[in-house]
């Protein structure tokens, strides 16, 4: 029986309850911003989940509240509509946690992977919970901050080799990571950190957002759209640190300026494994892979959790954020989203051809 799991999910939901606690009710019942839900629907939804896979599917039992299945259910309450939902707080969101957590203590753990799972769903949420509070400038000051990395900008090489790409079966691991596979990745550069504010500033300096020339057809008119030429945070950040809260078509056009490309998703594990990555973790890290299965994919334990995002609208990206909880930093990790997206705590290594 795996050991400490329960306590860990107590961590976990101590860590959860501790960042919002700075937040007035104001800001913990509105949306930050026209794209993110009020941060109380991610509270609630982290307890219906709980209630759903432990209290329900494994331990058999009814929903403690059936009739708020739907409203925490993320695919039949999309974020759009979160914020005119009549939504717990207050006192009857926290009851609803602790009677979740209370009934869910009961229940056995068996081989551990539907506590994980839902312990690591907890912690991803703290995740896009920290990317509401940096919209609305509300970070928790115990969050993390990237480290600062003056040496200059290196690329590595790396030989091309066949490649164990893919978790094994000795850990816990998403169903998009597995199965676990041999893959042919050529030799290719790296860089040994992520960009820097100081770089992006440069560039963004350089006309970087004014000429088309570096920007693909679709970044450059999702910046033509949005009215997009600037990166005030890179501009306020330390400069000697990642930028962060860049899109994928940003990135894209920085490393065509800069006479590079993205890595793909095969080449930033193959360099993971090869020892030459400084800097993870201070970003995520987009890489120019569309978010595919795996060769032999099967989806588990459900569909939605990755197989009905697969295909070219979403990119993945790699390592973890120095928001990312401890427990899920895993270098077989991958997460996507939309190319277009600015929220996440992302950023660039730059890539090239051997
Ligand atoms: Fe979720």
């Amino acid at each position: 029986m795996p050991e400490g799991l329960k306590e860990a999910m107590q961590a976990a939901r101590s860590r959860t309850l501790g960042l919002v606690a700075h937040l007035s009710d104001e800001e913990f019942e509105r949306p930050a911003a026209a794209f993110f839900g009020p941060l109380v629907w991610d509270l609630g939804h982290i307890a219906a989940y709980e209630d759903l896979w432990l209290n329900h599917r494994l331990a058999g039992r009814p929903l403690r509240r059936p009739e708020l299945a739907e409203l925490y259910d993320a695919f039949e309450t999309p974020r759009a509509v979160r914020g005119e939902a009549t939504l717990l707080k207050g006192p009857a969101l926290m009851d609803y946690l602790e009677a979740v957590r209370a009934d869910s203590s009961t229940v056995a753990l068996g081989d551990g992977a539907l506590h994980e799972l839902v312990l690591r769903h907890e912690l991803q949420h703290n995740e896009t919970m920290l990317q509401a509070m940096a919209v609305m400038g509300r970070l928790p000051e115990t969050c993390g901050t990237p480290a600062a990395r003056a040496t200059p900008l290196e690329l590595a090489s790396v030989d091309g080799a066949d490649v164990v790409i893919g978790a094994g079966d000795d850990c816990f691991a998403y169903d998009n990571e597995r199965p676990q596979h041999v893959r042919r990745v050529d030799g290719f550069r790296i860089a040994r950190r992520l960009s820097s504010n100081r770089e992006w500033v440069a560039w963004a300096d350089a006309g970087g957002y004014q000429s088309p020339h570096h920007w693909s057809g679709a970044g450059w008119q999702w910046r033509s759209e949005n009215g997009i030429d600037d990166h005030a945070g890179a501009r306020t950040g330390d400069p000697d640190t990642a930028v962060t809260h860049v899109s994928y078509f940003e990135a894209e056009a920085f490393a065509a300026a800069s006479s590079a490309r993205l890595p793909s998703e095969f080449e930033w594990e193959s360099a993971a494994q090869a020892n030459v990555l400084e800097g993870i973790g201070d970003a995520w890290e987009w890489t120019s892979s569309p978010f595919t299965g795996y060769p032999g994919f099967r989806a588990h334990p459900y569909r939605e959790y990755s197989e009905v995002f697969f295909g070219d609208a979403y990119r993945v990206l790699r390592g973890w954020s120095c928001v990312t909880a401890d427990r899920i930093r895993c270098t077989t990790f991958r997460n996507w989203d939309l190319p277009q997206r600015r929220h996440l705590f992302a950023g660039v290594r730059l890539a090239g051809d051997a």
